[in-house]
């Protein structure tokens, strides 16, 4: 069984894909993260430099022997592995934020992490949340969630998902600013772009708590398992 949760930034995929993950005893697939690690590695090496040009030479050299993937942490989370390191706090970081829908929009990433996403569910019952994952990477999954949620409301959230990893400095406007520009260019991409699966469920969580949103989607996935 393949949930597939898609949505704009911010709006508690996440949160609500390792809740159902936990309850249903399916893999969880962060793929955000795997785009994070990409930008990440290529900040590190140059394939991108801070004005997001890129060096398209490097990255078509390099790209096919990217090592990423997830490891469990000893009390149970999901952690983001780069050649071998866990880089799950500077994947999360302002630098990467203003980085990643660049790195993102490029084919050549995406069709290697597509694979790589399909690769992983092969056998297995799983939660996968990202943009393009009930139109591009299982566009036959048997739940098909998109997510949104007021601006505000998607800042407050990614506020404290960056202060509880130390980046303080940071302030309300710089994040909003953010979260509407990658959706913009989410949705703007010509490569797989943020868009709602036809068959999709809307979900708008601005009102409701993180436990009726899993509550929700949980008698869903109930639903599903005894049809
Ligand atoms: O979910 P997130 O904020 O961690 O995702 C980081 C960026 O990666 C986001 O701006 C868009 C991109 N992304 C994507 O293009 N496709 C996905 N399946 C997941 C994320």
């Amino acid at each position: 069984m393949v949930i597939a949760i898609d949505g704009y930034s911010s709006t508690g995929k996440s949160s609500l894909a390792k809740r159902l993950a936990n309850q249903f005893r399916f893999l969880y697939v962060d793929t955000g993260a795997m785009y994070r690690m990409v930008a990440l590695k290529a900040l590190r090496e140059g394939w991108i430099n801070s004005k997001n040009e890129i060096n398209y030479k490097l990255l078509e050299k390099n790209l096919p022997s990217l090592n990423i993937g997830f490891r469990r942490s000893s009390d149970g989370k999901n952690m983001a592995f780069l050649d071998g390191e866990i880089v799950e706090k500077d994947i999360r970081t302002m630098e990467i934020n203003d980085i990643v829908s660049k790195i993102s929009s490029l084919s050549i990433v995406r069709s290697q992490l597509v694979a790589q996403q399909q690769k992983i569910a092969v056998g297995k019952d799983l939660v996968m949340d990202g943009r393009d994952i009930g139109t591009v990477v299982f566009p036959n999954a048997d739940l098909k969630i998109f997510m949104q949620a007021e601006a505000d409301i998607r800042t407050d959230r990614r506020l404290l998902e960056l202060r509880s990893n130390g980046n303080l400095n940071v302030s309300f406007e710089e994040v909003k600013a953010n979260l509407i520009q990658r959706d913009l260019d989410d949705q703007a991409r010509s490569d797989s772009p943020l868009q709602k699966a036809s068959d999709a469920v809307v979900l708008d969580n601005s009102e409701k708590s993180a436990e009726e949103v899993f509550k929700l989607v949980s008698s869903w996935v109930l639903e599903k398992i005894n049809a």
